[in-house]
C-alpha cells in the first residue's frame, strides 16, 4: 500500500506566548507531535485551556511557532494553496450581523473566488444542510446563538475543503443541532473529507472519531484510535435478544464466577431525547 501524505503533520510543534515586551509568558503548547491522515476523523481533546486551539491556529499558519513545524497537505500552513483546501470553524463564530444567511455565504464563497453560480448551488445545499432555509434572508443579527453556530458550519464548507476544521462545533447547539452535526461531520468523512474536531463532548467525540489527541497543560498525554484506547480485554459483552428467565438463569449458571453482571441495556439520554422530540415533531409540534 503506498504511502500517503498526512493531511496534518506537527514535528516537535511549542508555543510560548509572549508579553507586552515580548518576554516569555506562558507556554501554550509543548513539543507536539502528531498526524492526522486523509479521511480520518481526529478529535482533539483537553481540559480548558489545554492548548487545543492554539494549535488549531497554528494548523492555520495564523500563529508562529517557538520551536518545531507544522506541515499542512506537506506544506507550511502560511501557504496560499493550502488554506483554499481548509475549512475552518472558528471557537467564537465571528459573522457580520447585519448581513443575511445568504449575503453571509455570497460573501465568503467571493473571497474564495467562487464564481456566482457555484456560490449559489452550494449555499442552497449547505442551509439546507444546516437547517437554516426558513431563516436564509434574515440578519444575522437576529440569530439565536444555535442558528449563528449552524451558519458557521455552513460558511466553513463554501470552498468544498478537503480538510475541515471544527473547533467546539456543537457549541451553543441543542442536543439535536448536536445530532445533526454529528450526522454531518459522518457525511463529510464518507465523501473523503478529513477532519479535526476540538470537542469538550466526550460522547460525541467517542461516537465520531477514528483517533484522538489528549493535550493537558500543552502537553499531549495520549495518541490513539479510540477502539484502541477505550477496548476492555479483561471483559465480554454478550447481547441477547428477549431472554426469559430460563435463558437468563442459563447463562448465569454456565457463566459462574466469570459472570459480572446481568440487567437489561440503557438506551443512551441522546437517541432517547431525538427519538421524543422527532415524535412530537410528527404530532404537529415543530422547532423554529
Ligand atoms: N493570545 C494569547 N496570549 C496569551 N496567552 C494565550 C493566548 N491565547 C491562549 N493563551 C493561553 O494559552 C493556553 C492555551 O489556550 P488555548 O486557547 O489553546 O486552550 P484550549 O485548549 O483551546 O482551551 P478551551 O477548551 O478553553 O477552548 C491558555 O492558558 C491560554 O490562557
Ligand atoms: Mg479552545
Amino acid at each position: 500500500m503506498a504511502i500517503q501524505t498526512p493531511v496534518l503533520r506537527t514535528v516537535g510543534l511549542g508555543k510560548t506566548y509572549t508579553d507586552f515586551w515580548g518576554r516569555p509568558r506562558l507556554a501554550a503548547l509543548k513539543d507536539l507531535t502528531v498526524e492526522v491522515r486523509p479521511g480520518e476523523v481526529f478529535g482533539l481533546l483537553g481540559p480548558n485551556g489545554s492548548g487545543k486551539t492554539t494549535t488549531i491556529k497554528l494548523l492555520l499558519g495564523l500563529l508562529r511557532p517557538t520551536s518545531g513545524d507544522a506541515f499542512v497537505f506537506g506544506c507550511d500552513p502560511g501557504d496560499r494553496v493550502v488554506k483554499q483546501r481548509i475549512g475552518y470553524l472558528p471557537e467564537e463564530t465571528y459573522l457580520y450581523k447585519f448581513l443575511t444567511a445568504d449575503e453571509t455565504m455570497s460573501f465568503f464563497g467571493r473571497l474564495f473566488g467562487l464564481d456566482e453560480a457555484t456560490i449559489r448551488t452550494r449555499s442552497d445545499t449547505l442551509i439546507r444542510m444546516v437547517g437554516l432555509e426558513h431563516a436564509r434572508r434574515r440578519h444575522l443579527g437576529e440569530y439565536s446563538k444555535g442558528m449563528a453556530r449552524r451558519l458557521g458550519l455552513a460558511q466553513s464548507l463554501i470552498n468544498d475543503p478537503d480538510l475541515v476544521i471544527l473547533d467546539e462545533p456543537t457549541s451553543g447547539l441543542d442536543p439535536i443541532g448536536s445530532a445533526e452535526v454529528k450526522d454531518l461531520i459522518v457525511r463529510l468523512k464518507q465523501s473523503g473529507k478529513t477532519v479535526l474536531l476540538c470537542s469538550h463532548l466526550l460522547a460525541d467525540v467517542e461516537d465520531v472519531c477514528d483517533r484522538i489527541a489528549i493535550l493537558h497543560q500543552g502537553s499531549l498525554l495520549e495518541v490513539g484510535s479510540v477502539d484502541e484506547l477505550l477496548r476492555n480485554d479483561d471483559r465480554q459483552v454478550v447481547e441477547l435478544r428477549a431472554p426469559d428467565a430460563a435463558v437468563l438463569e442459563a447463562v448465569r449458571s454456565a457463566a459462574g464466577d466469570h459472570l459480572v453482571s446481568v440487567a437489561p441495556p440503557r438506551e443512551r439520554l441522546e437517541s432517547h431525547f431525538r427519538r421524543i422530540i422527532a415524535a412530537a415533531g410528527s404530532q404537529g409540534t415543530s422547532r423554529s
